[in-house]
């Protein structure tokens, strides 16, 4: 008989209970999960391969989710995963997504999570909105698939392109990037990402002004959900809040110089 172990996953800061057990992921349900799991089998319904397939439900009431065979980079960040080539194929991944995801008709109401950080105007597409490097899946050095979808919700494209840069340019203080990341030119990072997404020059110049926009929302998003204590909590304590204020401090320092390396 083969018994297949829980093997505790710890990629990000949020889900607690996260454990692969044989080729499959156990996660904690949510009230958004009923939402995600439709998104997910859509996904899967036009062949989208780079995101994980929803089994069910197990005994002890956890998502059941397919493993994807890969590695999800983890802190401290390898070299791989902040690569220019790794950079043009979370662009080019986050694309296809938006491009599978097009066509779904979320039911009305969905329980989505985190409504409040929204961008203003008509939501375009259910948004990943939460594209860290711990949720994307390598193979031999390219990003294939994304995980984690409990955040994903209507939204613009651009606010999800800009979630990503958030953390692939990374739209951050230094002080507070990944090591292998405190030295890259981020104005060539963005830039490269949007190539890569495709991003239409019309909505170049809205970037920056989204993640500003973004920050504001994060952070107040962020301390409301603290106050619910758990996986949140834990991250404000942890200066989560100040790194925003911080990494805002710098986007207006180096705005200039950014947004004419978008063009
Ligand atoms: N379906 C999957 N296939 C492969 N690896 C996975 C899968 N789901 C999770 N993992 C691994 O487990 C880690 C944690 O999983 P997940 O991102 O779902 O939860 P979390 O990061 O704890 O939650 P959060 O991002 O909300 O803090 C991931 O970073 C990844 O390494
Ligand atoms: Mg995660």
């Amino acid at each position: 008989m083969v018994v297949d172990f829980e093997v505790p996953l710890s990629g990000g800061d949020v889900s607690e209970g996260v454990v692969r057990v044989g080729d499959t992921v156990r996660r904690p349900l949510g009230a958004h999960s009923p939402a995600v799991h439709g998104l997910l089998r859509h996904l899967e319904a036009v062949g989208f391969d780079g995101a994980p397939r929803v089994l069910g439900v197990d005994g002890r009431g956890r998502e059941v989710l397919s493993w994807v065979p890969g590695e999800a980079p983890r802190q401290p960040l390898p070299g791989f995963a902040v690569s220019e080539e790794a950079l043009r194929g979370v662009g080019r991944l986050l694309r296809r997504y938006h491009e599978a995801v097009a066509s779904y008709e979320a039911p009305d109401g969905a329980p989505w999570d985190g409504e409040t950080s929204n961008l203003d105007g008509e939501p375009e597409v259910i948004g990943h909105c939460d594209v860290t490097p711990e949720n994307v899946v390598f193979r031999g050095g390219t990003p294939v698939a994304l995980i984690d979808f409990d955040l994903a919700r209507p939204t613009t494209r651009l606010f999800d392109v800009v979630t990503a840069l958030r953390h692939w340019g990374p739209i951050a203080d230094p002080a507070d990037r990944d090591a292998v990341l405190y030295q890259v030119d981020v104005g060539r990072r963005l830039r490269i990402f949007c190539d890569a997404y495709g991003l239409e020059r019309g909505l170049r110049g809205d970037v920056l002004p989204a993640a500003r926009v973004r920050f504001e929302r994060s952070y107040e998003a962020m301390r409301i959900r603290a106050e619910s204590g758990g996986g949140w909590a834990r991250m404000w304590r942890g200066g989560a809040g100040q790194r925003i204020l911080r990494a805002q401090d710098w986007l207006e320092r180096n705005w200039d110089e950014l947004d004419a390396c978008l063009w």
